[in-house]
């Protein structure tokens, strides 16, 4: 027969062992959610991968052994862009068109059914002078088309294919500008404020998949984009686009969930400590490239 205090031993026994059970149980869970990205053999879509930014992960990431789709509106480019990476694989698509995005959709997962990855890289930035009143309504708001809706709808057509993966992410590309507006550029700085309000809500929406949502806060890089703004900003302050990248990419290997390369981490900080005086600042260097004009 067995003693009260033998079953109170061999209950206690159980417990120990069950609890060991859940708690390797919970280990393994918790590793599987707080392991890192690891940046090799995924499969990535970059949206405007034929320039800058977007150029510069196609090349880096298919060095380091990636898949690599990039996507842009204008086929020559892309065609360029495939004799000088010939691995890259290429798509024509407009993120500012929601059925050029289901088409996309369509080919790449058809091609592609690995595909984990989505940058929301393509963008777009103009000097654009509100008090030209020649600017038509349908003109006015075409960034918010392109680096506001086209991401907002990318991640809307991808998500359920990207939920089916066992690790994915999502990488939006917004800018320094997120958080202190530039005047030359006053649309382009609210799409990428709002795509920063966007991303951080996805992020807290998405915390219990397998889906990690990242934001590359770009600051000034040197690219066709600031063409039109050379003049404005003195050439040194500006990020070589390979160093950019390079930055985000071992961010997403960290989990750095906001990635802020060079003068974005100041402009944030600054603008949180002095946001008047930043704001301020920002708009002289507006103000003196207006100085010459006749409005
Ligand atoms: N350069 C900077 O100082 C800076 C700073 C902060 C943030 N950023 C952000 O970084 C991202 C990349 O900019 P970048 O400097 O690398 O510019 P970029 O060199 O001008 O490249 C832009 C890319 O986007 C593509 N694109 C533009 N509109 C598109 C559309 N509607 N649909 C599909 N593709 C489109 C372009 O190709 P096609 O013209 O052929 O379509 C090109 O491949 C943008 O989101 C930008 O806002 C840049």
């Amino acid at each position: 027969m067995r003693s009260a205090s033998g079953l109170n031993f061999a209950n206690k026994g159980l417990i120990f062992a069950n609890n060991q059970y859940c708690l390797s149980g919970i280990f393994v869970l918790s590793n599987f959610k707080t392991k890192k990205m690891e940046i090799t053999n995924n499969t990535i879509l970059i949206t405007g991968g034929s320039s800058g930014i977007g150029l510069q992960f196609a090349t880096q990431l298919i060095n380091l052994g990636n898949t690599v789709i990039i996507t842009g509106r204008n086929q020559a480019k892309l065609d360029e862009i495939k004799k000088q990476l010939p691995k890259v694989h290429i798509f024509k698509s407009d993120v500012s068109d929601p059925l050029a995005i289901i088409e996309l959709f369509k080919k790449v997962t058809m091609q592609f059914s690995t595909l984990n990855i989505l940058i929301n890289n393509a963008g777009e930035m103009r000097n654009l002078n509100l008090l030209d009143t020649s600017i038509t309504v349908e003109n006015v708001n075409r960034e918010i088309a392109i680096n506001l809706s086209g991401p907002v709808w990318m991640v809307q057509q991808f998500l359920p294919h990207l939920l089916k993966q066992k690790t994915a992410a999502i990488v939006n590309v917004t800018s320094a500008l997120a958080y202190v507006p530039f005047a030359l550029s006053p649309v382009y700085s609210a799409t990428k404020s709002g795509l920063h309000a966007y991303t951080q809500g996805l992020r807290i929406r998405l915390k219990k998949t397998s889906i990690k949502v990242f934001e590359l806060l770009a600051p000034l890089t040197n690219t066709p984009l600031g063409d039109k703004f050379a003049g404005d900003f003195d050439s040194k302050m500006m990020m070589e686009p390979d160093k950019v990248v390079a930055i985000a990419i071992k961010g997403l290997m960290k989990d750095k969930f906001e990635i802020l390369p060079g003068m974005s981490i100041m402009l944030k900080l600054i603008s949180r400590i002095a946001p008047k005086f930043i704001l301020k600042q920002m708009g002289k260097v507006a103000e003196k490239s207006w100085a010459n004009e006749k409005l």
